[in-house]
């Protein structure tokens, strides 16, 4: 695993978008895993600000979200289908066709989640997966005790996750507690995994998630077992994390020569 600690919030981002970008022109019709929340809101303002400078063209990626609630209609704006389209999909050349979410008003969760799990075969994998952490170590939505080999499917938000992000609901409507989401099974065969973690509300269970045992209790610790992954945090994320760790992941992001490119 790599670890990278930027001075600020807007560095982790950048870099974050310099890994999207980077695999884009690498492979232009790459398969990218996507997540929401609201460490993604900047990302997916820079990656528009990239499209716009006409760095970047997305005519040929394809896309799968990892998580949707369900019971809440894609035009409904508390819909992850709503956040993806409002803050990315409807601002870059991106094929609409070819951005997946679970559908979350599917008649059958279970075919649905192996309609999704199909998709993501039939396109070749997910090239690379984008990754935010829950607060209680979530990713997607496999809460804690998600089996390590889960698979998508429907499941039950934990009380912690409620809390999380029922703040955000708007217009009044009350926060699903079923979702769909892709397993930890699902997300651990992409090829690559990029997790970006910023703010000093996530300190501490990312220093769980980096520095404490491998347990289903904090499901993003199975990312020890990812053989290319890389964790984007600014210096507010990585305050809990051992000092040692700390000086020589934020030199290792100042000096070597392999990060020079991002800087
Ligand atoms: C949400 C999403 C995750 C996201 C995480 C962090 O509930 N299901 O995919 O990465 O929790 O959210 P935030 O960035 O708002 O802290």
């Amino acid at each position: 695993m790599d670890l990278l600690i930027t001075p600020a919030t807007d560095d982790a981002v950048a870099l974050t978008a310099r890994f999207i970008i980077d695999k884009i022109s690498h492979t232009p019709d790459a398969v990218l895993g996507l997540a929401t929340g609201r460490t993604m809101q900047p990302l997916y303002a820079q990656l528009v600000a990239h499209y716009n400078a006409g760095a970047v063209d997305f005519s040929s990626v394809r896309t799968f979200n990892l998580d949707e609630y369900i019971g809440v209609p894609a035009d409904n704006e508390n819909s992850y289908r709503y956040y993806m389209n409002t803050h990315l999909f409807s601002k870059i050349n991106i094929n609409p066709a070819h951005t997946y979410l679970p559908n979350g008003m599917a008649r059958d969760p279970a075919d649905e989640s192996a309609a999704y799990e199909a998709h993501i075969r039939a396109a070749g994998g997910i090239d690379l997966q984008l990754l935010g952490l829950g607060s209680n170590g979530h990713i997607g939505f496999n809460e804690p005790l998600s089996s390590f080999r889960s698979r998508t499917r429907e499941t039950i938000l934990a009380e912690a996750t409620i809390t999380q992000n029922g703040a955000l609901f708007k217009n009044g409507d009350t926060m699903p507690t079923r979702v769909l989401t892709m397993g930890i099974g699902t997300i651990m065969e992409a090829k690559k995994i990029v997790m970006l973690v910023t703010g000093k509300s996530k300190a501490a269970i990312l220093a769980q998630m980096l520095e404490g045992p491998l347990t289903a209790m904090v499901p993003a610790s199975i990312l020890h077992f990812h053989p290319d992954v890389v964790v984007v945090c600014d210096e507010d994320a990585a305050t809990e994390l051992d000092v040692d760790i700390r000086a020589q992941r934020r030199r290792a992001w100042e000096r070597e020569a392999r990060w020079a490119p991002y800087r």
